[in-house]
């Protein structure tokens, strides 16, 4: 099947996994500002954190979108970031201003440019948020990060609806689990101060309980081909 797969994040962790794991022979685009390290991944340089860069991004979905007649096109937004780990009030102002534009905004901005640029097709298109199991939970330290997975997960059950009705692409909010990524060894190291949980996440570690990014992007992959899944769904891959 001709397929093209657009990962935000595919430089590392997740959603570098899931370019190491997309169909065969798919077209693989990572969206991120250093890029995956496998010269056949096709590199879109950007930082999602600036919203200047956005409207670049979306003409270039679109470009790669219209570039051939592709039997299947898969967007998955990867991009994420947990810094600044801390109290509101407590951490950097540019730091925060920096997660909510990439984990919240970027990605329904850029959601919004894949479903415009699919919306004609008559194939195969899926869109995919990375939820997580902190979205709209009370987790002291990363109340912002909690707040834009919540976001998705609201994101994908309205335009979940709304493509129902028409359009036609699938839609999903994953959470992933906790899974053996750089953004783990970040967690790891915030003190106690900072994020009064990091102690369950350092257990976690040392239980040998963590997943490997591997193992839940495959996970993801074979979610997404079963059709008992409905369009606007969240799922928690632990729970599959
Ligand atoms: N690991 C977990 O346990 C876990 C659990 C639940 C949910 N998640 C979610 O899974 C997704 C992937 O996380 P991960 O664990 O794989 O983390 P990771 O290894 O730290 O990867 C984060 C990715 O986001 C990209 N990114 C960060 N800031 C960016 C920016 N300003 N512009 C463009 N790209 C940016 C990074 O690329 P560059 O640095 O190259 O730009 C990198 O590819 C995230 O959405 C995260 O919230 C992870």
């Amino acid at each position: 099947m001709d397929t093209l797969v657009i990962v935000t994040g595919g430089s590392s962790g997740l959603g570098r996994a899931l370019l190491d794991t997309a169909p065969t022979d798919s077209t693989r685009v990572d969206i991120s500002r250093s890029g995956h390290p496998d010269g056949d991944v096709t590199h879109l340089r950007a930082d999602l954190a600036d919203p200047a860069a956005w409207s670049d991004v979306g003409a270039r979905i679109a470009d790669l979108v219209a570039s051939r007649a592709w039997e299947r096109v898969t967007f998955i937004h990867s991009a994420g970031t947990l810094d600044p780990i801390g109290f509101v009030g407590e951490t950097d102002a540019d730091a925060v201003t920096a997660n909510v534009l990439l984990n919240s905004a970027s990605g329904q901005v850029l959601g919004h440019r894949y479903l415009a640029a699919v919306r004609e097709l008559d194939v195969r298109r899926e869109l995919v948020m990375i939820s997580s199991g902190a979205a709209g939970k009370a987790v002291p330290g990363w109340s912002t990060y909690s707040a834009a997975k919540a976001a998705f997960d609201a994101w994908v059950a309205g335009v979940g609806a709304e493509q129902q009705q028409r359009g036609g692409v699938r839609i999903l909010a994953v959470a992933p689990g906790v899974v053996a990524t750089p953004m783990q060894e970040t967690i790891r190291d915030t003190d106690e101060h900072d994020f009064p949980g990091v102690q369950r996440f350092r257990n976690l570690h040392d239980d040998g309980q963590l997943i490997d990014p591997v193992v839940a992007a495959t996970d993801l992959w074979t979610l997404l081909d079963d059709d008992t899944v409905s369009t606007g769904s969240r799922v928690d891959l632990r729970e599959r």
